[in-house]
C-alpha cells in the first residue's frame, strides 16, 4: 500500500531493511558516545558499535531494562545536553516507580508525524475533528495525540480524561467523528451515553482509536455494537517514544503495524534474553532507531506478544499484547497470564474489571487470585464465586482457574487507568 502523504507506507522490504540497518549503525554510535551507563554495558560484554555488521548482530549487544533507566534516574540516560530537550515526560510506574523520558525539538517532529500516520492508519483523515480524552500530562497519551492529530491537519479538541458527563457533552456537540481514549474509558462512556438517554450509535462518531492497556477482541466486538464506530488498537509506551510506535489499520484490524523504519522489533524468550524462532511468542525488545535525547537499544518492554509478517505494509504487526513477563504467574510450572484470567473473568455478565495476581497456597505453591469489581456493587456471593470458577476451568484450561475471588470496591490505578497488579501482591 502506498500513500501520498506516508510515502513510507510503499517501502520495499530492502529499502526497509536498509534503511534500518543505516539508522541502527548511527543509533548504535550515538548511544555508545554519549550514554554512560550504555557505553559501560557494552564495555563489559565486549561489544562495540563496529561489531555491528548486519541488522542481525544487534543480538550481541546488551539488553535495556527499566531498572537502568531508574538507576540513571532523572537525566542519566539522556544522549544530548540536557538544555537541548525541550520536553520530558514519565512513565506511569505500572510495576513501581516512574522513569524519565526526554525529548529534543527533533525527537517531538518526529513523533507528531508517526502519530499522524498512526491515526492517518487508524482511519483519521485531514480535516476531522478529533476529540482526545488522552490524560494531558506527563502520561505521553494526551500530548503525543494531540501533536499527531494537529500534524494530520485535524482540528483537536483536548478534552483530557474525566469528567464523563462533559466528555459526551462535548463529544455531540463539537461533531467528533474520531475519538482517542483508553477502550476501558470508552466503554464507561458508553454506560454515560445509557444514562443520559442518549443513543451513541447516532452521533458523528465514526472511528475510535484505543491503547495504553491490554484489550481484547471480545471488548472491541462490545465497543462497535454498543457505539457503532471503528474500534482499531494502538500501541507504544513512554520509554521508546510514547503513542505511536505500532497502530492498526481500519480496513483490516488485524493488530498493529510497528513503524519498523522507527523502532527495530524483536522477541526474546522472557526467562533466557534469547531471541525465539520467527513468529513465536515471547517479550517484546526496541531498539529506537531515530531518536536524538533518548535513544533506546534493546529495550526490555515486558509485554507479551509475537511478530506477524505485514499485511498493508511490509513491516511487521504485532499481535495483542497477551500480558506482561513481570505479571506472569507459574502454576504447576506453566506459564499463566493475568489478563487471560481477567478477560475471562469480564466476560461474566456481573463482573465489571478483574485483576489477578499469583498468591500461594498452603503448600506454598504460587496459585491465581482474583480481584473482581462487581458491576453491582455487594452482590457477590458463594454462588457466583463458584461459578465464575467453573467459567475459566471451562473456557481456559482446567489449572487456570482463580482458586480465591475477593470482590473489591475498585482496583489499584495509576492516573492514567493502568492496574497496578503489583499493589495487590501480599
Ligand atoms: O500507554 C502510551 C500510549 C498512550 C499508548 C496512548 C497508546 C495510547 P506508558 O504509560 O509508558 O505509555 O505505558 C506503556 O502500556 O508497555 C503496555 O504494557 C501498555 N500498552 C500501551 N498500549 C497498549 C495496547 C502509553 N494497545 C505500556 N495494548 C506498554 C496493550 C498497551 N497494552
Amino acid at each position: 500500500m502506498s500513500s501520498k502523504r506516508f510515502p513510507e507506507f510503499g517501502l520495499s522490504l530492502d529499502q526497509l531493511r536498509t534503511l534500518q540497518f543505516e539508522r541502527l549503525r548511527e543509533t548504535l554510535r550515538h548511544a555508545y558516545a554519549n550514554q554512560a551507563p550504555y557505553r559501560a554495558k557494552c564495555a563489559a560484554a565486549g561489544v562495540s558499535p563496529d561489531d555491528l555488521r548486519s541488522l542481525d548482530d544487534l543480538r550481541r549487544f546488551p539488553f535495556t531494562a527499566k531498572s537502568d533507566l531508574r538507576d540513571a534516574y532523572p537525566y542519566g540516560m539522556f544522549a544530548i545536553p540536557r538544555e537541548k530537550c525541550v520536553r520530558v515526560h514519565a512513565s506511569s510506574g505500572t510495576t513501581g516507580r516512574p522513569t524519565v523520558v526526554g525529548y529534543s525539538a527533533k525527537d517531538i517532529a518526529t513523533w507528531g508525524n508517526l502519530m499522524a500516520r498512526s491515526l492517518y492508519a487508524g482511519g483519521a483523515r485531514p480535516g476531522d475533528i478529533i476529540h482526545n480524552a488522552y490524560g494531558y500530562g506527563l502520561f505521553t497519551g494526551g500530548l503525543g495525540a494531540h501533536y499527531g492529530a494537529e500534524a494530520l491537519g485535524c482540528t483537536v479538541v483536548p478534552m483530557s480524561g474525566g469528567f464523563s458527563e462533559r466528555q459526551v457533552q462535548l463529544i455531540r456537540e463539537f461533531g467528533a467523528r474520531v475519538v482517542l481514549m483508553t477502550p476501558s474509558y470508552m466503554l464507561a462512556l458508553a454506560d454515560e451515553f445509557d444514562r443520559q438517554g442518549i443513543d451513541p450509535r447516532k452521533t458523528s462518531m465514526k472511528v475510535g482509536i484505543f491503547g495504553a492497556e491490554p484489550w481484547t477482541e471480545a471488548m472491541r466486538a462490545e465497543i462497535e455494537r454498543r457505539l457503532g464506530i471503528d474500534a482499531v488498537d494502538i500501541y507504544g509506551l513512554s520509554e521508546v517514544m510514547g503513542p505511536g510506535v505500532a497502530c492498526e489499520f481500519v480496513e483490516t484490524k488485524d493488530g498493529p503495524t510497528i513503524w519498523e523504519d522507527h523502532f527495530y522489533p524483536e522477541i526474546v524468550d522472557p526467562e533466557t534474553g534469547e531471541p525465539v524462532a520467527e513468529g513465536e511468542p515471547g517479550e517484546l525488545v526496541f531498539t529506537s532507531l531515530t531518536k536524538e535525547a533518548m535513544p533506546v537499544v534493546r529495550y526490555r518492554t515486558r509485554d507479551l506478544t509475537r511478530l506477524m509478517a505485514g499485511s498493508r505494509t511490509v513491516m511487521r504487526r504485532m499481535a495483542k499484547i497477551t500480558g506482561r513477563s513481570d505479571d506472569m504467574l507459574k502454576v504447576g510450572g506453566i506459564w499463566c497470564s493475568p489478563v487471560e484470567i481477567e478477560s475471562c473473568l469480564i466476560g461474566h455478565p456481573a463482573v465489571l474489571e478483574a485483576a489477578v495476581v499469583g498468591q500461594a497456597d498452603g503448600e506454598d505453591l504460587i496459585k491465581p487470585k482474583a480481584h473482581v469489581v462487581l458491576k453491582q456493587a455487594g452482590s457477590g456471593s458463594d454462588a457466583l464465586t463458584a461459578e465464575l470458577m467453573t467459567l475459566c476451568k471451562k473456557t481456559l484450561a482446567p489449572y487456570k482457574y482463580p482458586r480465591w475471588i475477593e470482590y473489591v470496591a475498585e482496583l489499584p490505578k495509576t492516573a492514567t487507568g493502568k492496574i497496578q497488579r503489583f499493589k495487590l501482591r501480599a
